[in-house]
């Protein structure tokens, strides 16, 4: 079947052909070419617009194809595309006939349906991968919902909190991330097939029915928009961008976490490697490149946007060009999931460790005001005062947070608002006690283990929801 037969004289020039040519990446959508072609092929049939018989053997030669794979057609760049391939491979088997399929169809609202088939079918992978990693998440938070560990801002150590509260602010994101596909999939699950090159046909066709068979919710209301929309990818592409950056925060974590000054965790042997010269190097590549890789996410975007920004309305081959980006962007979050999740689910934590440096540096300071505001009433502007100048004299005189009690508390509050506070040396204690901090703090959302095994709970009743 020779399309240029036709309006030209020539083919196409061989580096031309192959530079225009989609056949590299067209595999994405192979099946879902043939599901498209079978719809419209049947809707052809059911209106009266091609005869049955024809409509059986074309939609024959087309479950064979789908049975023999993709190898069966012939891919060379001359042929342009897939949809071009297909229709060569129908042509062999049924003769010319073969071209009944193509009837008030373009290749326009094809390949628009079939990326927007085999797209949903991508998000619904990586949306069911997700949940799964955060159901993981969820049970890992609740093996260390006392696992004291201090929490930091600016990375600087700033309260105490526990592990159990930490894993669930990452399942936090990552259920955000989840939701944002889920939304995303509603404007993918739209059916442009029937708009044909722009202005739909002058056949009777019936887009209901194509949309019915094809599983989607919806058709596209205006032909000229559904031929030349790429929304659907960019969108699509930034949910994975920001998923690819909440992955990435993890992993660094997990860098910063797994060094030796930090020593929190290790990173299991089967997502690290080491050195070729230093022979006691344990290095977190997986990591590493998932924090990289989040790069290219976000490159695979940029582009995208930056091809669809100047096209006159409707379709113009740049769109072609959007398509590799999207596939990149899909296979590599899929698989930034996979280890990431692999690596941190195997994590072994050290909780001496984690306890040490929540109680090594005045990370409980917080708690020391908030208690002198409740047992003295003093504002807490003047108690913030007090306890800051407490540890500027602690670290002057050498003190670490165990060392410090009531009495020294008062020395310096004599000093700060010449009066002593004279609280219940228990109390004081207490409130230096990173373990009591956390379970203080029993607000929704916060870190004390009952409620972070609220949070639990409350993440798997959204997981069994889905
Ligand atoms: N390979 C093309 C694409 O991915 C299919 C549509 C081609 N349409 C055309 N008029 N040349 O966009």
């Amino acid at each position: 079947m020779n399309l240029r037969a036709g309006r030209l004289n020539s083919g196409m020039e061989d580096e031309a052909a192959e530079f225009t040519s989609s056949l590299t990446f067209d595999h994405h959508i192979f099946e879902a070419d043939i599901e498209c072609n079978m719809a419209h092929t049947r809707m052809l049939a059911h209106e009266g617009i091609i005869p049955e018989e024809v409509a059986a053997k074309i939609i024959d030669a087309l479950e064979s194809l789908r049975e023999e794979g993709i190898e069966a057609l012939d891919m060379d760049p001359s042929v342009e595309d897939i949809h071009m391939a297909v229709e060569n491979y129908v042509t062999a088997r049924i003769g010319e006939e073969a071209g009944f399929m193509h009837t008030g169809k373009s290749r326009n609202d094809q390949v628009a349906t079939d990326l927007r088939l085999a797209l949903r079918e991508r998000i619904r992978t990586i949306s069911r991968e997700l949940l799964d990693f955060i159901d993981s998440i969820s049970d890992l938070a609740l093996d260390h919902t006392e696992t004291v560990m201090v929490g930091y801002t600016h990375l600087q150590h700033a309260q105490p909190t526990t592990l159990g509260h930490h894993l669930m602010a990452y399942a936090s994101s990552l259920r955000r991330d989840y939701e944002r596909l889920q939304d995303t999939l509603k404007r993918v699950d739209q059916n442009p097939l029937g708009s044909a090159a722009m202005t739909t046909t002058s056949f009777p066709i019936n887009r209901e029915l194509t949309t019915r068979l094809l599983g989607f919710s919806d058709y596209m209301k205006n032909s000229m928009d559904a031929v030349s929309a790429r929304d659907f990818i960019a969108e699509t592409v930034f949910d994975l961008s920001m998923l690819a950056v909440n992955l990435s925060r993890i992993s660094e974590e997990m860098i910063l976490w797994s060094t030796h000054e930090f020593g929190i965790v290790e990173i299991p042997d089967e997502f690290s490697s080491t050195s070729s010269i230093m022979p006691q190097k344990k290095n977190p590549d997986v990591a590493e490149i998932a924090r990289a890789k989040t790069s290219t996410v976000q490159g695979e975007l940029v582009t995208i946007l930056g091809i669809m920004k100047a096209l006159p309305y409707t379709y113009n081959r740049d769109l072609q060009e959007v398509t590799p980006h999207l596939w990149r962007a899909v296979d590599t979050v899929l698989s930034m999931i996979r280890v990431v999740r692999g690596m941190l689910l195997g994590i072994r934590v050290n909780r001496d460790r984690a306890l040490e440096l929540a109680g090594a540096n005045f990370a409980t300071a917080t708690d020391l005001a908030d208690i002198i505001v409740r047992e003295r009433g003093i504002p807490f502007r003047v108690a913030h005062r007090i306890v800051g100048r407490l540890v500027t004299r602690a670290i002057e005189d050498g003190l670490a947070p165990g060392d410090v009690d009531s009495v020294y508390l008062d020395e310096v509050s004599l000093e700060v608002t010449g009066r002593k506070l004279e609280l219940d040396p228990e109390l004081v204690e207490k409130a230096l006690d990173p373990l009591e901090n956390v379970r203080m703090r029993r607000i929704p959302g916060g870190p004390a283990p009952e409620m972070v095994r609220v949070a639990v709970e409350e993440m798997k009743s959204f997981i069994e929801s889905e």
